[in-house]
């Protein structure tokens, strides 16, 4: 029995710790996201220190970053430990821009909702969530309205 046995948990304990499916985790492997320590019963187990990995994952998920960028974030730190709050803190500090980002495109939205709700025209020229600040007009033709 290897002196780390006690902090190895099978793949069905971590998906009932993180709340994620079994399939999920496969494919954060497939990403690169997480390693599995190896396998007991044919299972696959992980340190225990995934869960922390794994939460950290589910952070900047909220943040809004997508799984190929969580992944670069993720490639220089070591899978033998988990990221330290020092890690999460200089990890997440330029985050906020982002999150600042993302308020002004919502805050935008919801006031060219409010044109539309007294609208209803849908028109790829002219309704303002469709062709927010005229892009399409400046631009010339072309889907830009699908971006
Ligand atoms: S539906 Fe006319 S502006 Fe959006």
């Amino acid at each position: 029995m290897s002196p780390h046995h006690q902090d190895l948990l099978h793949i069905t304990h971590v998906s009932k710790r993180s709340g994620l499916s079994t399939a999920t985790l496969r494919f954060y492997e497939v990403q690169g996201l997480i390693r599995p320590a190896g396998r007991s019963g044919g299972k696959r187990t992980y340190h225990r220190h995934v869960l922390r990995r794994l939460a950290f994952i589910a952070a900047a998920q909220r943040v809004g970053l997508s799984l190929a960028e969580i992944g670069d974030v993720l490639a220089p730190m070591p899978t033998d430990h988990a990221p330290t709050p020092a890690d999460w803190r200089r990890i997440s500090d330029p985050w906020k821009q982002r999150v600042d980002d993302a308020m002004v495109r919502l805050q935008k939205l919801r006031t060219s909702l409010d044109d539309c709700i007294g609208c209803g025209c849908l028109s790829m020229k002219t309704c303002s969530i469709l062709n927010p600040d005229d892009e399409a007009a400046a631009e010339g033709t072309g889907p830009r309205w699908l971006r």
